[in-house]
C-alpha cells in the first residue's frame, strides 16, 4: 500500500516536528511518510531538525514571495510537485487563507496548545495561549489537533488531551508540560489516523 506523502509546515523550534520524525522512526506512522518540511521563517531551528533526519527542508517567506497570495501560490507549487497528500501545521504560526484551506479539504491538520474552543483563534499562538490560560485562572488546559478550514482553529476536532495547571506554573513551565504530556503524543497519533483514513479512501476508490 502506498504511503501518504506528508509535508510539515513550521515556524520555529520544531519540537512537534521532532516528535513526528521520532514517531516515524519508531514505526508509529506506518501509513505516512514525511517527505518535506517548509518554514515560513528563515533560520528556524526546525529546518536543522529536518536536515538531520534526512528530510528535504525549504524556506518560503511571505516577503520573498511578495505577500500572502504569492506565498500560498509557491506553497501549492512545492506541495503539488511532490504529490503531498497531507499537510501538518506543527508550530506554523501564520494563518492560511480560506481559499488555500479549501484546496485541501481534510488534508490539513494543526496542533493548537489549548483545549479548543478555549484560548484559540486569531492572535492566540505559542506562549500567548498559556499566558491567557493562566490569566483566566483555568485549572485544566491541554492540546487539540484539528482539521484546518477557513476559520482559524475552527475545523473539526480530531484529538484532544487535558493537562493540569499547577499553582506554581509560569507560561513557560505550562507550555513545556502541555508539549510533553499532550502535543508530542497527540500529533503523531493524529498523523497516522488521517494517513490511514486517506489510504483507506484511496483503496475504496480503487486508487
Ligand atoms: C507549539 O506549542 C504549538 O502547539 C504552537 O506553537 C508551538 C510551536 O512549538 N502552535 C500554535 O500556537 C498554533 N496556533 P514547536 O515549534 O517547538 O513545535
Amino acid at each position: 500500500m502506498e504511503k501518504v506523502k506528508i509535508a510539515v509546515l513550521v515556524s520555529g523550534g520544531g519540537t512537534n516536528l521532532q516528535a513526528l520524525l521520532d514517531a516515524e522512526g519508531r514505526g508509529e506512522i506506518p501509513s505516512g511518510e514525511i517527505v518535506l518540511v517548509i518554514s515560513n521563517v528563515s533560520g528556524a531551528y526546525a529546518l536543522e531538525r529536518a536536515k538531520k533526519a534526512g528530510v528535504e527542508a525549504l524556506t518560503l517567506t511571505k516577503k520573498a514571495c511578495g505577500g500572502q497570495a504569492g506565498f500560498e501560490a509557491r506553497l501549492r507549487e512545492e506541495l503539488e510537485a511532490r504529490g503531498i497528500g497531507l499537510i501538518i501545521l506543527a508550530g506554523f504560526l501564520s494563518i492560511l487563507s480560506g481559499d488555500f484551506a479549501a484546496k485541501y479539504p481534510k488534508r490539513i491538520i494543526n496542533i493548537h496548545p489549548s483545549l479548543i474552543p478555549s484560548f484559540c483563534g486569531k492572535g492566540y499562538y505559542g506562549l500567548k495561549v498559556h499566558e491567557e490560560a493562566l490569566k483566566y485562572g483555568v485549572k485544566v488546559t491541554g492540546a487539540t489537533v484539528h482539521y484546518v478550514n477557513e476559520i482559524p482553529d475552527g475545523g473539526e476536532i480530531l484529538l484532544q488531551k487535558a493537562v493540569d495547571i499547577l499553582p506554581e506554573d509560569t507560561a513557560e513551565s505550562l507550555q513545556l508540560r502541555v508539549m510533553r504530556q499532550a502535543e508530542w503524543v497527540l500529533l503523531p497519533k493524529a498523523a497516522e489516523l488521517v494517513c490511514k483514513r486517506l489510504t483507506e479512501n484511496d483503496q475504496r476508490k480503487g486508487g
